[in-house]
């Protein structure tokens, strides 16, 4: 099996002013001062903090994701930015599908699957995610539903271009809960089997699969080490300059 160097991701969805700087640069010392960090290192700020994340974050390697785009490369979308625009601000990744997005603007597979596409369009890496609800997890349809929302939402094109999946069980973000190590194991063993089983195992086997959902200073370096976690995608610990670089270097 390929070795895959583990991807952090901070996403700070939408929180955020220009003031937040000064903790990208707290981290941007952190990583700097010590060994390097094992990890690739990616901040997904809001939209309005891109451009100067991806100027700021470049000398200390941390590089910059968007947190959603349109299926479009551009027209009459009010509000909405295409993944060109995202590449544009100095975006190389690009968050699609996060539950947030599924649950609050009724996000379907087929939409996240156009959106991944219009990423890998603009040359963006799309970091994929998916969840099971805690009603389907209680029901045992964890790992189904799982399998069914990556069939319909990784692009075929993901057999050429680079991208990412993040698995974020919905009932564990936020809410400073997590599953079981066991259980973490058996779904992304499942999600790996998935993604050989459509694209072969080399491919397949090259996919980073992140975990999301409470990933904090304190449990990181123990999910981290489940085979198959291939990094993680942390929400409200990326927030923390202290709490980010903790988890960064739990890797
Ligand atoms: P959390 O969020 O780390 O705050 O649980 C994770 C996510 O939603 O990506």
């Amino acid at each position: 099996m390929t070795t895959l160097s583990p991807l952090i991701a901070g996403n700070w969805k939408m929180n955020g002013l220009t003031h937040s700087l000064d903790e990208l640069a707290e981290l941007a010392r952190l990583m700097t001062a010590g060994a390097a960090p094992r990890a690739v290192v990616v901040v997904c700020p809001p939209a309005t903090l891109l451009a100067a994340v991806a100027a700021q974050g470049a000398s200390s390697g941390i590089l910059a994701g968007g947190q959603d785009c349109h299926t479009d490369a551009s027209g009459a979308h009010t509000g909405d930015i295409a993944a060109g625009m995202l590449a544009d601000a100095g975006a190389q990744f690009v968050i699609v599908g996060h539950s947030e997005r599924r649950a609050g603007h009724s996000e379907t597979d087929d939409e996240v699957r156009a959106k991944a596409e219009a990423a890998i369009g603009a040359g963006l890496k799309p970091i994929i995610c998916v969840g099971e609800t805690e009603a389907e997890r209680d029901a045992g349809t964890a790992e189904s539903v799982i399998a069914a929302q990556l069939a319909a939402s990784i692009p075929d094109a993901a057999e050429q271009h680079e991208l990412v999946v993040a698995y974020e069980p919905v009932w564990a973000i936020g809410t400073g809960r997590t599953p079981s190590v066991e259980d973490i194991a058996a779904m992304h063993a499942s999600i790996r089997a998935g993604l050989v089983e459509r694209f072969g195992s080399e491919r397949g086997e090259s996919i980073r699969i992140l975990y999301g959902g409470s990933m904090k200073p304190h449990n990181a370096r123990e999910i981290l080490s489940i085979e198959n976690v291939n990094g993680g995608l942390v929400g409200g610990a990326s927030l923390l300059a202290k709490d980010f670089y903790t988890i960064i270097s739990a890797v």
